[in-house]
């Protein structure tokens, strides 16, 4: 059953005998600078279904260049439409800065594996150990890149949890770029720290719904008391970008194809380290929020699989909070709540549906990546699951005990399902190889923790009810599927 192709002895049956070093792996493994990949990979050239076109929100035909030019800087716009380049090289001010913070290790998780007491072998890709704390920065630095190449002097952009912003932040300080982030207002207030992180950077950031921006006034005026979403902030933040025209664009942290394309290192990386320990994982999985490390994660491996020269099985994770894959609808919808951007087809919960305040901010989307959106609706991404906060907690506390890293809230919902499946293989006995993206730490996520010590955190899960007013907002596009 398992494809695992790992050397080394088999591991015993009993956790009293079971090694905690019982194969050849090293524990983690980094690859050296020099193999940094070059080239990111597009998996939109190897799908078997192209992804539905997004659509112009006036005009609602397929977006071209021209339309996109006014919010992404040329070059983003231009990836965010490539279908056709497998490989787009990674410029070299962008490698530059990668080598101080990549390769990223790969991790044998030898004291999780002791600690489940399962005959499952599993890795994970450590993203969080960086200033900005996650793999946000992968894109970050990529953007930022492109947008001074173009002459530009400042970029607007939302953060959801603070990661995206903190990493942008650092980004802009790099390459000499202003920076507006509107934050989350739940977060801003759950998260002081990421402000202030994103400030010793030399960004400005205001609360969203903020009264600095014609959307976010009428969000106010509709509920003084909104603790906001991502859909709102990034209108604000695309409303401030198209009136500075000139010297201004919009970056978004996730759910782009472009977004995707630069996240591919995660996968390439971890591909080519596995390769090295002549190891194949069964399983990947990934949390999803807009579907940026769980797609960058998977590229190479969707490439085989595609390919149909094997078949790993995909995992999703996302909150049962805002359940976009499980339980939303494969459609057309706005990308923000202002229907300031593009549609996108995508599975959604409507871009009206506000999330509960729910730690893992980075997960609290009403879409979901195009990209993944269609791999799943064609069954190569082969499975999501929701899980509820308490137990992403309680497995995050497990990983923390055994492995060391405090892993933020948003990475553990992959750890969750990482430990249930590892203890499916302790009742089975299979050996199956796990991979898992374990996107950030939690070193500023300590609100959670402390909720969850104490035992006040609260799992919501929205009703029938709850998700028919999101899908309300999904608009009917007669003529358009
Ligand atoms: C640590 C971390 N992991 C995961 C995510 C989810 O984003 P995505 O689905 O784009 O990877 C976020 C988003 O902010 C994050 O901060």
């Amino acid at each position: 059953m398992s494809t695992t192709m790992s050397k080394g002895s088999a591991p015993s049956n009993t956790s009293s005998t079971r090694s905690t070093r019982n194969t050849s792996d090293p524990y983690k493994y980094y690859l050296d600078e020099s193999e940094i990949p070059t080239a990111f990979y597009n998996v939109r050239a190897d799908m078997q279904t192209e992804h539905a076109p997004i659509l112009h929100p006036g005009t609602l035909k397929p977006v071209v260049l021209a339309d996109l030019e006014p919010v992404f800087c040329t070059e983003l716009a231009r990836q965010e439409l490539n279908d056709s380049d497998r490989f787009i090289d990674i410029p070299g001010p962008v490698l530059d800065f990668y080598r101080m913070y990549r390769p990223s290790p790969l991790v044998r998780a030898y004291y999780l594996e002791k600690a489940l007491d399962t005959p499952a072998r599993i890795y994970y890709k450590y993203e969080g150990g960086n200033t900005s704390g996650s793999h946000k920065l992968n894109s970050a630095i990529a953007q930022a890149y492109y947008a001074k190449e173009q002459g530009l002097t400042a970029l607007t952009t939302e953060t959801g949890a603070g990661q995206w912003g903190t990493a942008m932040a650092m980004a802009c300080a790099y390459f000499d770029l202003g920076l507006s982030v509107y934050m989350v207002k739940a977060s801003y207030e759950q998260k002081p720290y990421r402000k202030t992180i994103m400030q010793c950077y030399g960004a400005s950031v205001s609360p969203s719904p903020s009264d600095t921006t014609r959307i976010g006034q009428k969000m106010l005026e509709n509920d003084p008391e909104s603790y906001g979403s991502l859909g709102t902030a990034i209108s604000e933040a695309v409303e401030v970008a198209l009136d500075h025209n000139s010297t201004t664009r919009y970056v978004l942290g996730s759910v782009l194809n472009q977004v995707l394309l630069h996240q591919s290192i995660i996968g390439l990386e971890s591909k080519a380290a596995l390769d090295r320990l002549e190891v194949y994982p069964d399983l990947l999985i990934g949390c999803a929020g807009g579907g940026s490390n769980l797609g960058g994660l998977m590229a190479p491996y969707m490439a085989d699989r595609l390919a149909g020269r094997a078949a790993p099985h995909f995992i999703a994770v996302e909150p049962a909070s805002c359940p976009s894959l499980t339980r939303g609808r494969f459609a057309y919808d706005f990308c923000d709540t202002g229907e300031v951007t593009p549609l996108a087809k995508m599975y959604t919960l409507g871009h009206d549906f506000i999330p509960a305040p729910s730690h893992a901010g980075g997960l609290r989307y009403h879409g979901m990546s195009p990209i993944l959106s269609q791999l799943y609706h064609d069954g190569f991404l082969d499975e999501a699951r929701a899980v509820e906060q308490t137990e992403v907690l309680a497995a995050a506390l497990l990983f923390a005990r055994s492995e060391g890293t405090l892993p933020a809230p948003e990475s553990a919902h992959a750890i969750r399902v990482a430990i249930d499946e590892a203890l499916v293989c302790r009742e089975t006995g299979e050996e199956k190889t796990i991979l898992f993206g374990l996107t950030g730490n939690g070193m500023l996520d300590l609100a959670a923790y402390e909720q969850y010590l104490d035992g006040t955190m609260t799992d919501f899960i929205p009703s029938d009810e709850d998700l028919a007013r999101g899908f309300a907002s999904i608009p009917s596009l007669p003529g358009i599927q």
